[in-house]
């Protein structure tokens, strides 16, 4: 083996030692009676829905050139009906989040991130020009004492933060972060890649459940997860998004996606606005879950669907993880770097096809495999 094929695979021994190497698997869904990792939050993959008709299963460039199709402006169209200003569409959460910052935050600017925000985010802050700090995650006292430090010394300040965490299921206060903003001027970036589909009435996540929609400068959201689809979108001025157009390189330097997917995303779209019965339904269960667990003194916590079962072990972690995977539970052990540090757990996301039923023995399968 060569001295650079060989520190690689130092590397990954030292990655199998804590526990923490990770694999590509098959997954025979159809082996498990219960699926607790799906981020099809909304159960649209059993609904059923018929494919639109649409030509072209490849789009044969990017959106700045032959593959911005009719089916983008419908939708595009269509999500600033729903959400009262101008969306931009890109391929992923992914390429959203590592473009939009590196475009709009340069030299002698700042960003002030949450500490549990996603890699996606933290990679895009990377990639920017603007300095950052991150603060304590939900402490927005802590992101206030950094904005007395340091606003003053920059032109622009961006706050950025998930609206429903991914790892955590816990969930930003948008209105105390609407009134920091405000008060130190900043602008504010909001993911509400967890929350599209899942809350609010017309499912347009939290933003919408905690009326303040039009308070926030850039409201990012994702087709990957409630949507069971792919893509995401920004929600921003109109001078942001001609601005973006130009610069984010992440829209510019990419295939965009095949027009069946765009029309799908708008079936989806007009979907997800009607299953409020669902979302009500998939609140209740996820709430019932949570109380159970703690009531048998299993570490979770958060107030949404993705419910945490804390760890901190990886190795432990991944052992719980396969032993529930024998009893039928398909999930898999959460770990660094994806979580920080000695804080390896499962993450049970429910979905709204789900019944107490299918449920109810959970609580006592984890309290048994933990103290196993
Ligand atoms: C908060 C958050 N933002 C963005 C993304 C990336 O979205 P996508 O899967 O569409 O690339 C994820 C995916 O896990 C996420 O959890």
């Amino acid at each position: 083996m060569s001295d650079i094929l060989k520190s690689y695979q130092d590397e990954l021994d030292k990655l199998s030692q804590t526990g923490n190497l990770r694999s590509l698997k098959q997954i025979d869904e159809k082996k498990f009676k219960l699926n607790l990792s799906t981020n099809d939050y909304m159960g649209i993959a059993k609904l059923g829905l018929s494919v639109p008709e649409e030509k072209g299963m490849g789009s044969g460039s990017s959106r700045l050139l032959t593959g911005n199709f009719i089916a983008y402006k419908q939708l595009e169209d269509e999500l600033e009906n729903q959400f009262g200003s101008p969306a931009l569409f890109f391929n992923s959460g992914y390429h959203a989040n590592i473009g939009i910052l590196p475009a709009l935050a340069s030299k002698g600017d700042l960003i002030l991130s949450d500490k549990l925000n996603h890699a996606s985010i933290i990679d895009g802050i990377k990639l920017s020009d603007a300095d950052y700090h991150r603060y304590k995650h939900l402490d927005y006292a802590h992101l206030e004492r950094l904005l007395e430090k340091y606003r003053s010394n920059y032109k622009r300040v961006f706050i950025v933060s998930e609206s429903i965490f991914s790892m955590d299921g816990d969930i930003a206060d948008l209105l105390k972060l609407i009134q920091i903003k405000k008060k130190y001027e900043c602008l504010l970036y909001i993911d509400e890649a967890h929350a599209l589909g899942t809350r609010g009435e017309k499912g347009l996540g939290i933003a919408e459940e905690q009326n303040c929609l039009s308070q926030i400068d850039l409201l990012v959201g994702t087709f990957g997860k409630a949507m069971n689809s792919v893509g995401a979108y920004l929600i921003c001025n109109a001078i942001v998004k001609d601005y973006l157009i130009n610069k984010m390189r992440s829209l510019i330097f990419t295939t965009a996606l095949p027009p069946i997917s765009i029309a799908w995303n708008l079936q989806i779209l007009k979907q997800s606005r009607c299953m409020q019965q669902e979302r009500e339904h998939l609140q209740r269960l996820s709430n019932q879950l949570r109380t159970a667990l703690q009531k048998l003194g299993i570490e979770t916590g958060g107030d949404s669907n993705i419910i945490p079962i804390m760890i901190g072990d990886s190795e432990h972690c991944k052992q719980v993880a396969e032993q529930m995977q024998k009893l039928g539970y398909l999930i898999f052990p959460i770990r660094p770097p994806s979580v920080p540090p000695n804080t390896a757990r499962l993450r049970l996301s429910l979905s709204a096809d789900m019944k107490w039923a299918d449920l109810k023995e959970l609580p006592e399968v984890i309290k048994n495999l933990l103290s196993s």
